[in-house]
């Protein structure tokens, strides 16, 4: 997710922009700005690329899925459903505006299995939340259908997913609202940031209220703004959102890349047969900042991340099955409900069943799954050594364990 490999002068134009006239601030100051408004534009321009009516800039990924989800409606007494396999914002976000997270299995996709959403609705689940992982999207069709059955809202997590599509439609704008992270290592970055992207007015307007402590930015004097209703700061700064202006107009170029680049490595791949490769529900969506792949053994899978790390080539390479960010075997402070403050004691509850429940069917995904991050400073020379690498290791392992299909 390689934003930051691409950094310039135009990120170094933009932010100057801001520095010379001083005003570091999104909102006010209309006079000493002399009509440099970094946010604003990003905002315009983030419409305009994506397809959605409204954006608004926040301060990170997780601020965006918080104010989304306040925006939305979604708090005590709401349950959450969201995927095992995602990063902990995802969770970390339900629990800030007091509601119940519920995590369920992940599918060959590597997101949401549909089934597994309509067997954990109950009368309190008030939102699913897909999250768009390593690039590549949901089966949003299947959710959607499960949404309009249940009278439920659909908010994408896309933070992974910056330019990937479904059905010709970019990810983030299809639910009732969407997210994106702009975080270093997106795959386009501010540093710090991120998007609730929306076509609902009422959630724009509520997302806009709620990340600048409920201001109701009417009127022009900022110190007359009303409050009608609480909120807090979730404001992204004119230097960050400096640096995505140059991020963003720099996305085709980067995804041209990325997918060049995967299908190059995803070609060497292929021609070993006990190599599959992720489900995509839209193959042409697919924003291509990782290749995902599995191997038929969990056993096989080890082998190979502990050959590629005895080879110094494993740099690149996610065993996200062991991963302490990414998957729910590695969240005890998730399953045993560490807080540092108390929780509801409903809420805590709710979530310490998750130290209990049934992951084996996203066990046996995500156990033999490995993800290779996508560079866009790769070689063609440096490309084709990479996938050699990988390759003969994959080939090592199959045949020291004797496995064909
Ligand atoms: C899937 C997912 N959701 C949310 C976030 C949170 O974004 P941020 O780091 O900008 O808070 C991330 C960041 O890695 C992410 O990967």
């Amino acid at each position: 997710m390689p934003g930051f490999e691409f950094f310039g002068k135009e990120e170094i134009k933009e932010v100057n922009d801001v520095l010379e006239t001083g005003i570091l601030m999104r909102y006010g100051f209309d006079g000493p700005r002399k009509g440099i408004w970094k946010a604003k534009e990003l905002e315009t321009a983030i419409c305009g690329t994506f397809g959605c009516t409204h954006a608004q800039l926040v301060s990170s990924g997780t601020a965006a899925l918080t104010a989304a989800m306040s925006a939305l409606g979604i708090g005590y007494g709401d349950e959450v459903i969201i995927p095992s396999f995602t990063f902990v914002a995802s969770f970390e976000a339900v629990l800030s505006v007091g509601a119940v997270p519920v995590l369920v299995d992940v599918d060959d996709s590597l997101t949401l299995d549909p089934q597994a959403v309509r067997d954990a609705i109950t009368p309190k689940t008030k939102c699913i939340m897909p999250v768009h992982m390593c690039g590549s999207m949901a089966d949003l069709d299947a959710l959607q259908a499960i949404c309009k059955e249940h009278n439920l809202v659909l908010l994408e997590d896309a933070c992974q997913s910056i330019g990937g599509t479904y059905k010709g439609k970019k990810l983030g704008t299809i639910g009732d609202a969407g997210t994106f992270s702009f975080d270093f290592v997106k795959t386009i970055t501010c540093a710090e940031g991120g998007v609730i992207m929306t076509n609902r007015e009422d959630v724009y307007t509520a997302c806009d209220g709620y990340s600048d402590h409920g201001h109701d930015h009417k009127g022009v004097d900022r110190g007359a703004d009303l409050h009608p209703f609480i909120g807090y700061n979730f404001r992204i700064s004119e230097l960050h959102a400096a640096v995505g202006l140059a991020q963003i107009k720099k996305l085709d170029s980067f995804l041209a890349i990325q997918k060049k680049n995967h299908t190059a490595l995803k070609n060497e791949l292929a021609r070993i047969p006990e190599v599959s490769f992720r489900r995509i529900p839209d193959e042409n969506g697919d924003s291509c900042t990782f290749l995902s792949w599995f191997l038929p053994t969990e056993e096989a899978t080890r082998a190979v991340v502990a050959e590629l790390k005895a080879q110094n080539i494993l740099a690149g390479n996610f065993y996200w099955y062991d991963n302490n960010w990414h998957y729910i075997s590695k969240w005890d402070h998730l399953k045993n409900s560490i807080t540092l403050n108390s929780l509801h004691p409903d809420l805590k509850a709710a979530v310490i069943k998750h130290a209990t429940k049934d992951f084996s069917a996203s066990d046996a995904i995500m156990s033999r799954c490995v993800s290779t991050a996508i560079s866009l400073l790769w070689t063609a020379e440096q490309l084709k050594i990479k996938g050699e690498q990988l390759a003969n290791v994959i080939r090592k392992v199959l045949q020291e364990q004797r496995i064909t299909v």
